[in-house]
């Protein structure tokens, strides 16, 4: 077997090490905000508001004006390419206001899922052609991190080996193209809960796709310390019949990663995955208080549990833009303290307690 030929220098990985570790510092999660456009249709549809620029815009601002207190409860931003390129109502690019409060920007580098022939109904994630080239650009204008997800189905029969492979060698190519351009890459391979598959089912599958994704970054020399990994949390298919406590699902979510996850990888970022804003940050701070040893930072890199109540406060009209702000400054705030293993509310029977789930969900 020949050697690695170098790759990255020390004072690339140095970068890359350090930029991973700022984003997931103590108390600090990843708002994801990347929604595509199409996806942003959808959201947008469920308050009633047309699916403009200008008003994917406007519901952007109502995020990222919110103020300091979010400073010490977010790391990173994962942008759209659109909203990377947007300013505020006063001229600001989004990027300035991000970055000025020592947030990372991050962006999504993915194309999308596109089927996968021969498989039930099976996807892979496209987007590889002139990714360096995008890479490169991006740093320029301010990015220093990037996401690309992969999704994977559960059924009797899925996921299938070829997904597996295919899906774990697209993330390893995608993380080795980013790093070559300073970039840490965010590594997300999603499987939906979409079935009726039970915690077990769920958590043997996140133990395979986990372990693919592992031996394929190891085979494209990708430097662990310089990722961060987006996985969903172990918990039942939504029409499983099966209740499952926060405690549960945190040991076996835990498991899978102990058996799976490298120590080298610095932060675990959890997708929200169609829990409600409430569901996700108590399973989050159960998470952090598993008994387990972990040797990972454990914490949030949400959409939908960070944005869904201020999307339904918001409605599209100007003077529910602060009310709204409000309340994504909430949801940053107990996310910050469920990092942490700190929170001890709970019991939100609200808006925040409300599911967001949708089937096949694409981003
Ligand atoms: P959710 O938290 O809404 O699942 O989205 C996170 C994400 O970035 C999916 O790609």
């Amino acid at each position: 077997m020949t050697h690695q030929f170098p790759a990255l220098s020390a004072a690339q990985k140095k970068d890359l090490h350090e930029t991973a570790l700022r984003i997931i510092s103590p108390g600090k999660g990843i708002l994801a905000a990347d929604e595509s456009v199409g996806l942003m249709a959808k959201r947008l549809a469920q308050v009633g508001v047309e699916n403009t620029e200008e008003h994917r815009r406007q519901y952007r601002q109502i995020l990222f004006s919110a103020d300091d207190r979010i400073n010490s409860c977010i790391g990173g931003v994962i942008f759209f390419h659109e909203t990377l390129y947007q300013h505020s109502d006063t001229g600001v690019p989004f990027v300035k206001i991000i970055k000025d409060r020592g947030i990372m920007v991050g962006v999504k580098v993915d194309k999308g899922v596109i089927p996968l022939a021969g498989t039930c109904g099976e996807t892979t994630t496209q987007g590889l052609d002139g990714l360096s080239d995008r890479c490169a650009q991006y740093k320029k204008d301010g990015a220093v991190f990037a996401k690309w997800r992969c999704v994977l189905k559960i059924s009797d029969t899925n996921p299938s080996k070829l997904a597996i492979a295919e899906n774990a060698n697209v993330l390893a190519r995608y993380s080795s193209i980013c790093q070559q351009n300073g970039i840490v890459p965010i590594i997300e391979p999603e499987i939906l809960p979409d079935g009726d598959e039970d915690l077990k089912r769920c958590q043997y599958v996140t133990e395979k796709v986990l372990s693919a994704v592992y031996k394929a970054m190891s085979d494209h020399h990708v430097y662990l310390e310089g990722t961060l990994l987006k996985p969903n949390m172990v918990t039942p298919g939504h029409s499983c019949s099966t209740k499952y406590t926060p405690e549960e699902v945190a040991m076996a979510t835990i498991t899978a990663l102990r058996r799976t996850v490298p120590p080298a990888v610095p932060g675990v970022a959890f997708l929200s995955g169609g829990q409600s804003e409430e569901e996700a940050s108590i399973h989050l701070n159960a998470l952090n208080n598993c008994p387990l040893v972990k040797p990972w930072t454990l914490t949030f890199s949400y959409g939908r549990a960070l944005q869904a109540s201020a999307l339904k406060t918001w409605r599209g009209h100007k003077e529910n833009e602060n009310a709204a702000t409000e309340q994504f400054i909430k949801r940053a705030e107990v996310n910050s303290l469920a990092c942490q293993g700190k929170y001890t509310g709970g019991n939100d029977s609200g808006e925040a307690g409300q599911q967001v789930y949708g089937s096949s969900h694409a981003y």
